[in-house]
């Protein structure tokens, strides 16, 4: 009998270790399922991604706050959405994105405050429709980015203050924008100015993109050497890193991130995607030849390389890179569905359109 009791105690004592076993097990996987890319690279940098307050009341909400621990407006805070008016401001989205970053305990960076891009109309003109003069032009400049900092003082660490003022021609220093036709080139050095003026905590960055070709990168670090040494607050360039599928090559990523960690300046990548299309710089309406709607696996292959090639090497910067943003959240909308070819479907990111993550997504966090 006593026998028996003894059996039975033994098998009690099995299917409880078992089962505590199955418990931790399944612990461990849940704990698994819920880690994010941000947790992944905790050590490393803040993993943030651009969003639309519309993407915030859907399920993407969720994927943001599972993976992500900084966001950015994609629209929200440019110029012309949040300044239609001389004298109207639209708040509405940019503090919804700001108050969704401060629930969540997630970073907010600003973009963007001076762009030649989505600038409204009444900018550059007056009454009679006649061009502004300089001075008048730098005054708006100043009262836009002095309400749109102060607005958000201590909630964005850090700010694109000018965005893409860098030529793509060879032989050309400046795009020839309306601010630099009208001011010359003291706009940027006043953006940053008024920038810091109204927030001296915000961090200030310089971003643009193309910066892996070697002579547009040449002109962006002459740019911010030359800030450096007026004494302009300038803290960061931010690598927009609108990739795709054939490029940038290992040589050439490793070769923009070195010259630009010579800079002294910290670094960011701002709006990382991998198109899985070749790369085209202008945007063009769409051509018979034109591959459409292709995800292949050839292309998903591609793709995944160029997402762990870039990762290996950021985590090797690490100590000069202080932040990677996704430019959009999943493949279910982003801004290459338009860009450069009208209407056609890309699919840069590393969620797919059921927001699951992509053979990409692994590479990235495997290391
Ligand atoms: C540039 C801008 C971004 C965004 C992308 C395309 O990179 O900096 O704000 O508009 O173009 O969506």
């Amino acid at each position: 009998m006593r026998k028996i009791a003894w059996i039975f105690m033994l098998f009690v004592l099995a299917v409880a270790s078992s089962y505590g076993q199955q418990t931790t097990s399944t612990q461990k996987n849940n704990q698994e399922k819920q880690k994010g890319l941000k947790d992944y690279y905790s050590t490393y940098f803040p993993i943030g991604v651009a969003v639309s307050p519309n993407a915030l009341q859907t399920d993407e909400a969720t994927l943001i706050k599972r993976e992500f621990n900084s966001i950015t407006a994609e629209n929200a805070m440019k110029m012309g959405p949040i300044h239609p008016k001389e004298n109207e401001y639209f708040w509405e989205d940019a503090d919804a994105i700001v108050a969704f970053a401060q629930r969540n305990n997630m970073k907010m960076r600003g973009h963007t405050l001076c762009w030649h891009n989505q600038t409204p109309a009444w900018m550059f003109v007056d009454t009679k429709g006649d061009t502004v003069s300089k001075e008048v032009l730098l005054k708006r400049l100043k009262d836009h980015i002095t309400t749109v900092v102060s607005r958000y003082k201590g909630k964005i660490y850090a700010w694109d203050v000018v965005n893409e003022v860098i030529s793509d021609q060879e032989d050309e220093f400046y795009r020839q924008s309306a601010w630099y036709t009208i001011c010359g080139e003291e706009f940027i050095t006043e953006a940053f100015r008024y920038a810091h003026e109204a927030d001296p905590q915000a961090l200030l960055f310089y971003n643009d993109y193309n910066e892996i070709d070697a002579v547009k990168r040449k002109k962006i670090i002459q740019l911010v050497t030359d800030l450096k040494a007026a004494g302009v607050p300038i803290h960061g360039i931010g690598l927009q890193g609108h990739w795709a599928v054939n490029e940038p090559s290992a040589d050439q990523l490793e070769k923009t991130l070195s010259d630009f960690v010579d800079t002294g300046l910290q670094l960011q990548v701002t709006e990382l995607d991998i198109s899985v299309y070749s790369k085209e710089h202008s945007g063009r309406e769409s051509r018979p030849e034109d591959e459409h709607d292709v995800f292949t696996t050839e292309k998903e292959q591609q793709q995944m390389e160029i997402y762990k090639l870039c990762f290996e090497l950021f985590r090797k910067y690490k100590k000069h890179l202080t932040g990677v943003t996704f430019w959009n959240v999943s493949d279910r909308h982003s801004w290459l569905d338009n860009f450069p070819v009208r209407g056609r479907k890309d699919y840069p990111l590393l969620f797919d359109q059921n927001l699951k993550p992509k053979k990409a997504y692994w590479e990235v966090v495997k290391f």
